[in-house]
């Protein structure tokens, strides 16, 4: 997909194959639902057509609703309903955009032009955060991974879309629409990986995909750490969880250097990398199973994020630790009641196996501390609980930093990827009391997700950290969203800008 901004700004010259409008509802006052300037200009210049059908009063323009409209020209007209004029918000524009990119899909478009609605947010500041959020909008509903169909790969024929806004763009935007662009292709790298079978998506196939971001950017330096050096360094917490698995372990380090000063402190990024969690020997029920292929989608999510900040090159550096393994019943695998000394020295008894998320990110976690990173994020689908609690709306913050969650909860609403903080305070850290070793792996089916959280803030002492539970955010139930990537790319750029 190629993405542009338009400097021509004239509707009745510039159709292409289709071209889209806002609509707004009416309020009592008026007859019809309400075209903008851009609207109107092409109604003119098609002889009233679009006031005409507006007029039938089939079409009322509330949000999300579209209407296809063939010209006699050969071309559409597609009016994209936005609701109330000065109701319209971030997260209704967003919704809107997909709606309008859903309906592309099954259309012959090759060239859109399409028209920012002219609205309160998408006015001069507004205009940045509406480009961005425009070309990620439809890049991500026009996503489809057909790899793996042998016959119907329907892929859009929809190849170039125009941006375009009445009252122009300035030079500053075109900065924007490369973030935009950014931001897409990592979220489109991150649901490939996430949407890929647990038998092509393993722990190696992952480590390839780091080796070859490396080999693509310059300033993106790729380490694997395999079984035998996780052994020797004494990360027995993380290898607990890969024994059972015929397929090797990796804790996969990519650094990239985007900042003047190579020796500023990096932003650390640790993702969960269970390319599929069985649960172990204390094994999942059958249904729904092979969800657990997702269980990457913290690792993919991360080297979303990290495709996304070198597309955008941000002058900042970064460290991505991705703790890939696969959670296996078989002979060698743990067992519940097996005691396991992790790499901070911290001893664990794996009551549940399935809690096994927690066990390869402890270790990442630790590790990560060598870079002396400024602060430390991880994304992890870590609890079931965590889907009970905020549904596939909302992902969860847990955080030892006040600044930290707030930034993360900014960036959050500024490109609708919403965080929600939950509390982790040592009411709940009680409850992973062990009999025999420091630290049990669960703490009891009450607040799952925080006990999980207060489990990994044992190994964040020394750091700012943020844990992100995305287990509920980063797949809709069908399909892997690409998030965290919008959240944490846009956190980036807010860290990038605090620091220049
Ligand atoms: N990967 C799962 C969490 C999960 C479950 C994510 C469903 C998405 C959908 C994680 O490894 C897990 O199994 N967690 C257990 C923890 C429990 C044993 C303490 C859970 O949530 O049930
Ligand atoms: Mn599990
Ligand atoms: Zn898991």
């Amino acid at each position: 997909m190629k993405y542009s901004l338009n400097t021509n700004n004239n509707p009745a010259t510039d159709i292409q194959d289709g071209i889209v409008v806002a609509v707004f509802t009416k309020d009592h006052k008026e007859k019809t639902p309400l075209l903008g300037t851009a609207g109107e200009q092409l109604d003119k210049a098609q002889n009233g057509l679009i006031s005409t059908i507006l007029k039938l009063g089939d079409f009322k323009a509330h949000a999300e609703k579209t209407l296809l409209i063939p010209t006699p020209e050969g071309s559409r007209i597609i009016l994209m309903g936005c609701g109330k004029k000065d109701e319209l918000d971030s997260k209704t524009l967003n919704r809107c955009v997909k709606a309008v990119g859903k309906m592309i899909k099954d259309t012959s478009i090759k060239k859109l032009s399409f028209y920012l609605p002219e609205a309160p947010i998408t006015s001069s500041d507004g205009k940045a955060q509406a480009i961005i959020q425009t070309v990620n909008a439809f890049s991500d509903s026009l996503y489809s991974l057909t790899d793996y169909k042998s016959k119907d790969k329907e892929v859009p024929p929809l190849t170039e879309l125009t941006l375009s806004s009445v009252d122009g763009f300035d030079n500053r935007h075109q900065n924007d629409l490369d973030k935009g662009i950014g931001i897409a292709t990592g979220m489109k790298l991150a649901r490939d990986l996430a949407n890929r079978p647990g038998n092509v998506c393993t722990p190696g196939y992952l480590a390839e995909t780091a080796v070859s971001l490396g080999a693509d950017y310059k300033n993106i330096d790729v380490d694997v750490l395999e079984e035998s050096d996780m052994e020797k360094l004494g990360m027995g917490s993380f290898l607990s969880v890969s024994k059972g698995s015929d397929e090797p372990g990796k804790m996969i380090v990519l650094q990239y250097m985007g900042a003047k000063n190579k020796s500023d402190a990096p932003v650390a990024l640790v993702g969960k990398g269970v390319t599929f969690d069985s649960g172990g020997i204390s094994l999942k029920p059958g249904a729904k199973m092979d969800e657990m292929k997702f269980d990457m989608s913290g690792a993919a999510g991360m080297l979303g994020t990290l495709k996304a900040c070198a597309e955008m090159k941000l002058p900042i550096n970064l460290v991505v630790v991705l703790a890939a393994a696969e959670n296996m019943p078989s002979a060698r695998a743990s067992k519940p009641g097996d005691i396991v000394t992790s790499l901070q020295g911290t001893t664990i008894e794996v009551l549940n196996t399935d809690a096994e998320g927690r066990l390869v990110l402890c270790d990442a976690l630790t590790y990560v501390a060598k870079y002396k990173p400024a602060v430390v994020i991880d994304a992890a689908t870590l609890t079931g609980a965590c889907i009970v609690a905020l549904g596939h709306h909302i992902c969860a913050v847990l955080s030892n930093n006040d600044e930290l969650a707030e930034a993360l909860q900014t960036a959050g609403e500024s490109i609708n990827d919403q965080t929600w903080r939950l509390p982790m305070n040592d009411d709940y850290k009680k409850q992973l009391k062990s009999e025999f070793a420091d630290l049990g792996n669960i703490g009891g089916p009450a607040a799952g997700t925080i006990t999980a959280a207060c489990f990994l803030g044992e190994f964040t002492k020394d750091y700012k950290w943020a844990h992100l539970d995305i287990a509920g955010t980063a797949w809709d139930g069908k399909n892997a969203t690409g998030r965290p990537v919008p959240l944490l790319s846009q956190y980036l750029i807010n860290y990038a800008q605090s620091l220049a």
